[in-house]
């Protein structure tokens, strides 16, 4: 027996999707109507979901399978066409991406908090993505938080759960529920994009590898790929199990999180290459034995490197980099001739520039990196990446680094990371930041001229729209420059994110200690902004 009811409810305060959508403590989701309350507002505001289809999964944490239950319940009774839910609910957000994309889906529901940790007293987290498979247009996410505003009701079905381990069709009402196996097409799309036989052949040659799932979503995508399809031996794939609080860690692959990772690629009997990926599966880590690759590097690395994969052999029509990225990625898309775009900090920046044609790579320094294949960063494509760009070069991680460098120049990178500022204080910076902008071109700081700074706008070249205040830009003659803004995605007061980036021609001097490289570069930094004085802290909180 199944009927249709429609709940009274209130509107609730805060439903507003962020840089990533709707992120809130667990026990705040798992709230009366709260998690209905929000998936009304979202259907409501796409033109209602009858006759659609629609994909849905998620990374596996907290919550995750009692969500997908309540989503489905409530698409049956807006009279959705068909939903295509991944196995036990999961999905990774490129592979919902990707089934957006080969299904023709009208959109997706993706429940994750990304690299938050996961549990009932952390984080969870839900967004919409449209039919070209990215994440909703500010348009349609103030549409989807103005109706949070004025919702009255909410309609779902009234029958029992769904068994979501058990793959094919069956029927909610008059919805089609299709249980699909969450790897089958992404492992199929990768196997288009790339030489799996050549890095099959790696593998069979004796090279080793190490990939940290760190308990989330990926486990399974990886050892499907690298352990199974592509022969890498059992083992390759760590923490590859998906657990809902992700064995009680942060999810999130940096060096700081994924420190078992880096103690083990900086050991005596490293393996070749090391990668992790985070929550959801769309950021990545790449570490060669003994060396780590900034996120910044990696993406000019693949971008230099991209024609060795078959999808990518015809050559990349553009580069995309968000702004506090370093601008590595510029000097190859200067050689090759193809253009380069600088956008704020946020994947969604780089759609539009996709779906025109004019990029095929992308990447931020925060660890995201991805490609036209999907409209999300993805961190298993560009693991396989390297590895296909490793199958064909045949050469250490490092001499395929030093060889770039060589060619390219070194833009030594850091972040520095100032959290839970009184925001006050940090608002204070940046407004002084602002108002001593136009000034700095021609001033010295620590021997090095600022040639330019600014304030970052963005002119959208594909759709015409202005996004302005993104971030203070210092640029010096001697090619390094200082980026400073406010994190957009921090929790607790205000997180500054102090960026530093310095160019080194000399291949003599690229095996700087990145500090001791970067020295000046930071000092010019305090010395503009005051970064001690307005926050009160004598050294960041996280350097990565
Ligand atoms: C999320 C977004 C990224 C962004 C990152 C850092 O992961 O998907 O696009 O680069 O947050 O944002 P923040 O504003 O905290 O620097
Ligand atoms: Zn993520």
């Amino acid at each position: 027996m199944t009927r249709i009811l429609t709940v009274p409810t209130q509107p609730i305060d805060g439903q507003k999707p962020g840089t990533s959508g709707l992120r809130k403590k667990t026990k705040i989701f798992m709230g009366p109507h709260y998690l209905e309350n929000f998936t009304q507002s979202v259907f409501d505001a796409i033109g209602g979901v009858a006759g659609k289809t629609l994909i849905v999964g998620g990374d596996g944490r907290y919550f995750n399978d009692r969500a997908v239950q309540v989503i489905l319940r409530m698409a049956a009774a807006g009279g959705a066409a068909r939903v295509i839910v991944g196995q036990g609910g999961l999905l990774s957000t490129p592979a919902a991406s990707n089934l957006i994309r080969k299904r023709g889906a009208d959109g997706g529901v993706i429940l994750s908090a990304s690299h938050n940790p996961g549990g009932i007293d952390e984080d969870f987290g839900m967004k919409y993505n449209g039919a070209n498979g990215g994440p909703a247009p500010e348009s349609v996410t103030d549409q989807i938080y103005a109706r949070t505003q004025d919702l009255r009701e909410y309609r779902i079905l009234e029958t029992e759960d769904l068994d979501l381990s058990r793959l094919g069709e069956t029927r909610l009402a008059e919805t089609v529920v299709e249980i699909v196996d969450p790897v089958a097409d992404y492992a199929k799309l990768m196997g288009e994009l790339f030489d799996f036989d050549a890095i099959r052949n790696l593998f069979t040659g004796g090279f080793t590898m190490r990939f940290d799932a760190m308990h989330a979503v990926t486990g399974p995508y990886a050892k499907a790929i690298l352990e199974g399809i592509l022969g890498a031996p059992e083992g390759t794939v760590v923490n590859g199990t998906p657990s809902p609080d992700f064995g009680g860690g942060h999810p999130d692959p940096n060096p700081v999180w994924a420190k078992a990772l880096m103690d083990e690629m900086f050991a005596k009997d490293a393996p070749d290459f090391g990668a992790a990926s985070d929550g959801d599966g769309d950021r990545n880590m790449i570490v060669g034995r003994g060396i780590y690759v900034t996120p910044s590097d990696s993406l000019a690395v693949l971008a230099a490197n991209a024609t060795l994969a078959p999808a990518y052999a015809k050559g990349l029509s553009g580069i995309a980099r968000s702004m506090p990225t370093s601008r590595a990625a510029d000097r190859v898309a200067e050689k090759l001739g193809i253009e380069i775009h600088e956008t704020p900090t946020g994947w969604k920046f780089f759609g539009n520039l996709l779906d025109a044609g004019r990029v095929t790579i992308c990447g931020e320094e925060s660890a995201g990196t991805g490609s036209d294949h999907v409209r999300e960063k993805d961190g298993l494509w560009a693991v396989l990446l390297w590895l296909n760009i490793l199958a064909r070069r045949i050469e250490p991680v490092s001499q395929i680094m030093a060889a770039h460098w060589s060619e390219f120049g070194r833009n030594y990178y850091s972040r520095h990371d100032y959290e839970a500022v009184p925001v006050e204080r940090a608002n204070a910076l940046v407004q002084r930041l602002r108002d001593i902008t136009p000034d700095l071109p021609g001033q010295q700081f620590q021997g090095m001229t600022v040639a330019s700074a600014d304030d970052f706008a963005y002119h959208d070249p594909v759709d015409g729209s202005v996004s302005r205040n993104q971030g203070i830009r210092i640029s010096f003659t001697d090619g390094s420059r200082v980026v400073m803004r406010l994190s957009g995605t921090g929790t607790e007061g205000a997180t500054l994110r102090v960026y530093l980036e310095r160019f080194e021609p000399d291949a003599s001097r690229h095996d700087l200690p990145v500090d001791e490289a970067l020295a000046p570069v930071i000092a010019a930094a305090e010395e503009i902004a005051l970064i001690r004085e307005f926050t009160g802290r004598n050294a960041p909180d996280v350097i990565t």
